[in-house]
């Protein structure tokens, strides 16, 4: 590396370290949603959702790597258990998933308006 390449470096380092939406993986999947759905996107990647749903929400996230997880692919309306309405979206996130079977908390720490810009990102992805 040219020793002028060294504080881009550091910069895009400290930058990737205190924020995930800095990640250039990330940033490459951000810019493949439409601008609508790009706020539900950040708010799924600062509550670190996709570090089980993975960040196309196939459900295979870096916590999911042992596979140990059954998580539904949002992309599949077909594979969610627990309904793939926003509303019913929103539910799960909101009040976690009832005999979930394994860490599907309920997030009552994001706000309601994050909740719905969530629920309509994840829906979104059904028929992208
Ligand atoms: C520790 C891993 C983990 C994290 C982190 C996590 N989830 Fe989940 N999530 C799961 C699993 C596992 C299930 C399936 C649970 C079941 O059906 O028993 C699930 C289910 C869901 C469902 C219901 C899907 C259906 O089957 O109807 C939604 C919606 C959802 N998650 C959204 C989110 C959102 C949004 C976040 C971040 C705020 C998040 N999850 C964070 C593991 C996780």
């Amino acid at each position: 590396m040219k020793s002028s390449t060294w504080p881009v470096a550091l910069l895009l380092s400290t930058l990737y370290c205190g924020d995930p939406l800095a990640d250039p993986e990330v940033q490459r999947q951000r810019s493949q949603i439409p601008q609508e759905h790009q706020p539900g996107f950040d708010r799924f990647i600062e509550n670190n959702c996709h570090a089980c749903h993975g960040l196309k929400g196939d459900g295979n996230g870096p916590l999911n790597s042992s596979g140990r997880f059954d998580i539904p692919d949002f992309r599949n309306p077909a594979s969610y258990r627990h309904g793939a309405t926003v509303s019913e979206i929103r539910n799960s996130i909101e009040f976690g998933v009832e005999g979930g079977r394994t860490g599907m908390q309920a997030y009552q720490n994001i706000p309601p308006e994050h909740l719905n810009t969530i629920a309509e990102y994840i829906h979104y992805l059904q028929a992208p």
